[in-house]
């Protein structure tokens, strides 16, 4: 049984390893659970993190001890609650699963370690977002697995300590660098999801058709996973998109010249951007003659908050080398220029 907390802190239990995330809506959970791999082997990608992984767990077992606390940080979309459930199953433990955004309240925090039996896996999605209290009931929690309260009044204030059963703690953020020094240091491995490459999304996208029945051939998968940004989120998305435009405009089949049609419509181009990428890499080169400009400025002028432009939209193109981030603000690199026909004026030339 896996318990879920969503944002209003309301608990929802779900079958063994139905993991979510909150965004996703109930019924997208059951559906959804249907194309999640379950193990190592159903796991496409992140290759070196999963041999990491399996000696870790292979090592818990032997000693009979529950697995150190694990920290997975990386842009969104690109695995980190499946993989915590990938663990879980393979550890033949149960997984609960909440947020930080749920964990306000300190008793939000001590249900959640109080549920726990021994072995169980507590998945604590964007970690960096816990308060300082949660925080600290966290810490000694993970470190002797035990709980320190305090009861009574002023005179009569007494400190309590109470054991709980061990378990590991598998914490998801896509900014590791906001997590406070004190939490991180009680990880005992700390992994960075890798963006996917064209081939790994390309075997994210066969697999996930052929559970959800959609007829796809070698070439409309790649054409696909090469406008996913690296995400399988976003591929396992498209996918689903593309199939209902190939159902309404074609004959249900996708090979590679409905799956550009139909991404063409969706206003993906063939680098996997879309308008807000475009909008944000022409924002620079147009108005600020590539920058550097800051990040609150583009998020102004984008319409967009600053969080998105940082966790949703930068790191793909920072990874594709699109831009850098230089201490005086966001720059486009001369690739960007480049590939996207950009003109800048040059200093001296804007003297003229
Ligand atoms: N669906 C989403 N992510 C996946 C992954 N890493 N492997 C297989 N299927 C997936």
């Amino acid at each position: 049984m896996t318990i879920i907390s969503d944002d209003n802190n309301n608990i929802h239990r779900t079958a063994k390893n139905e993991d979510v995330t909150s965004e996703e809506t109930s019924f997208d959970m059951s559906f959804e659970s249907n194309i999640r791999p379950k193990t190592f082997d159903e796991y496409i990608g992140q290759t070196n993190l999963k041999s990491t992984l399996k000696i870790s767990i292979e090592a818990a077992r032997k000693r009979e001890l529950p697995l150190d606390h694990i920290l997975f940080y990386g842009p969104p979309g690109l695995g980190k609650t499946t993989l915590a459930a990938v663990i879980a199953n393979e550890m033949n433990a149960e997984i609960k699963i909440t947020s930080a955004p749920s964990l306000e309240r300190p008793r939000d925090i001590i249900g959640i370690l109080m549920s726990l039996k021994a072995g169980d896996i507590l998945f604590i999605d964007e970690i960096h977002r816990l308060n300082k209290i949660s925080e600290e009931i966290l810490y000694p929690a993970m470190e002797d697995f035990v709980l320190d309260m305090t009861t009574g009044k002023s005179q009569t204030l007494k400190s309590i300590r109470i054991p709980i059963p061990k378990f590991t703690l598998i914490g998801a953020t896509t900014k590791a660098g906001a997590l406070s020094g004190p939490l991180r240091d009680r990880f005992g491995l700390i992994h960075r999801l890798e963006f996917y490459s064209v081939n790994e999304l390309k075997d994210v996208i066969k697999r996930t058709a052929s559970i959800l029945d959609i007829p796809v051939d070698e070439n409309g998968a790649k054409a696909i996973a090469v406008r996913s940004r690296g995400t399988p989120r976003i591929a396992n998305r498209l996918v689903k998109r593309v199939r209902d435009y190939s159902i309404v405009k074609s004959d249900g089949f996708i090979d590679e010249t409905t799956a550009n049609k139909a991404l063409d419509i969706l206003q993906i181009d063939k680098f996997g951007l879309d308008n807000t990428d475009r909008t944000l890499l022409n924002l620079i080169a147009e108005k600020y003659n590539g920058g550097p400009v800051g990040l609150e400025t583009l998020a102004t002028a984008l319409g967009e908050d600053v969080k998105t432009i940082e966790d949703v939209y930068e790191p793909y193109l920072l990874q594709q080398g699109y831009i850098q981030r230089t201490p005086r603000g966001r720059k486009l690199t001369d690739f960007a220029c480049k590939c996207f026909n950009f003109k800048l004026i040059n200093a001296q030339q804007s003297l003229f």
